[in-house]
């Protein structure tokens, strides 16, 4: 029997900027998804949950397709399906899979399924797993099984996060080189909305669409960009469409305060990565539109917690997650009100957890 583990993560900074082909400054985070792996005898796979009640038994030499009934077990069957495609051995075995990354919150945990199945899988019968082949090959899976077209920036964290350290992905070039984030006696609050999380995929495609129609109209007089984060604030003019003007000022304004952020974290100075995360969160609330009350609540009323540095939602938005970096000595003070807070304004529980950087996939 052996144990992998997956983690989930949380953007630091560099939002809706990863199929944008932008620089992205994540951190996996200590909660995540184990999978425990038996060997079996015949030529099946059976896929069991800790969390869900649903568990799929399959016969490794059918074929899979996305199925709505197929719940859950759609991420393990989209990565097993693909690996048979690329003609990589699967050794048949039960996995458990045991999670305590909240579901469908904007954490990751779909990546986390995904990366963690893959890396048990391969580590069966493969000596060395690369990862950055693995994160994109689990971006593949999502993107073609499941039909969710995100960008890299999930799969990449959740594959190569390190202890104390955001990752810096060139999600154009798809590399990445560590900055140290060493927060001392500060703390990284996750602040979850609990919110449904109906909108998301349309809203987010929507969002990609708009980014490639402008980069389309900028190309008509600027050919020498290769994609829109490579874009310039003196060329908005070229785009005579107001909304598409506001998501492309988002996208430059937050690849600035990206490679901003990597400056100020060199140096250690918090109070200024702290203001760049609130102005990320105005420029996704006003510019790029993908906040919503439940998030505005959170980060506002976090915000005016003395201690707390900055906060911002994180991830794709329209609910989810917010974070907040706030001194220890305050972190009481703003669980309690932000919690009573948001409860007063939405009539919703948030939950509020302290995560830490943490290492991506691993064998436990
Ligand atoms: C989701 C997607 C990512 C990224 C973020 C927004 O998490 O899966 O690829 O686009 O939204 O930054």
């Amino acid at each position: 029997m052996k144990k992998y583990f997956a983690p989930g993560r949380v953007n630091l900074i560099g939002e809706h900027l990863d199929y944008n082909g932008g620089t992205v400054l994540p951190v996996a985070i200590n909660l995540g998804v184990t999978a425990t792996v038996q060997p079996l005898q015949e030529n099946v796979v059976v896929l069991r949950s800790n969390t869900h009640s649903f568990s799929k038994r399959i016969d490794l030499s059918d074929e899979f397709h996305f199925d709505k009934a197929n719940d859950w077990t759609n991420y393990p069957l989209g990565i097993i399906s693909q690996l048979k495609n690329e003609n990589h051995a699967i050794q048949p075995c039960e996995i458990i899979f045991e999670s305590n990354l909240p579901e469908g919150s904007g954490l990751s945990s779909s990546a986390a399924v995904e990366i963690v199945t893959a890396f048990a899988l391969l580590s069966q019968t493969e000596k060395q797993i690369n990862l950055p082949w693995l994160a994109v090959f689990c971006k593949q899976v999502e993107n073609d099984f499941i039909g969710v077209k995100c960008g890299i920036m999930d799969q990449y964290a959740v594959a190569l996060g390190k202890k104390n350290n955001a990752l810096l992905i060139d999600c154009d070039k798809v590399n990445h080189r560590y900055i140290p984030f060493d927060i001392g006696d500060y703390r990284l609050l996750v602040m979850n909305t609990k919110k449904p999380r109906s909108l998301i995929l349309s809203k987010y495609n929507e969002r990609k669409q708009e980014c490639e129609e402008a980069l389309r109209i900028i190309h008509t007089t600027k050919s020498e960009i290769e994609n829109l984060c490579q874009a310039d604030m003196l060329w908005l003019n070229i785009l005579n469409n107001e909304v598409l003007k506001r998501r492309v000022r988002h996208v430059i304004s937050e690849q600035l305060r990206v490679n901003e952020a990597v400056k100020v974290l060199q140096h250690n100075d918090l109070s200024t990565f702290g203001r760049l995360m609130n102005a990320s969160h105005a420029s996704l609330k006003n510019d790029y539109e993908v906040s919503g009350m439940e998030l505005d609540t959170l980060v506002e009323c976090a915000q005016q917690i003395g201690g707390c540095l900055g906060a911002r939602m994180t991830g794709a938005g329209f609910g989810g997650c917010a974070i907040a970096l706030v001194h220890s000595s305050a972190v009481e003070e703003l669980v309690t009100k932000v919690s009573e807070k948001y409860f007063a304004v939405t009539g919703l529980a948030c939950e509020i957890y302290e995560c830490k950087a943490s290492d991506g996939v691993k064998c436990l």
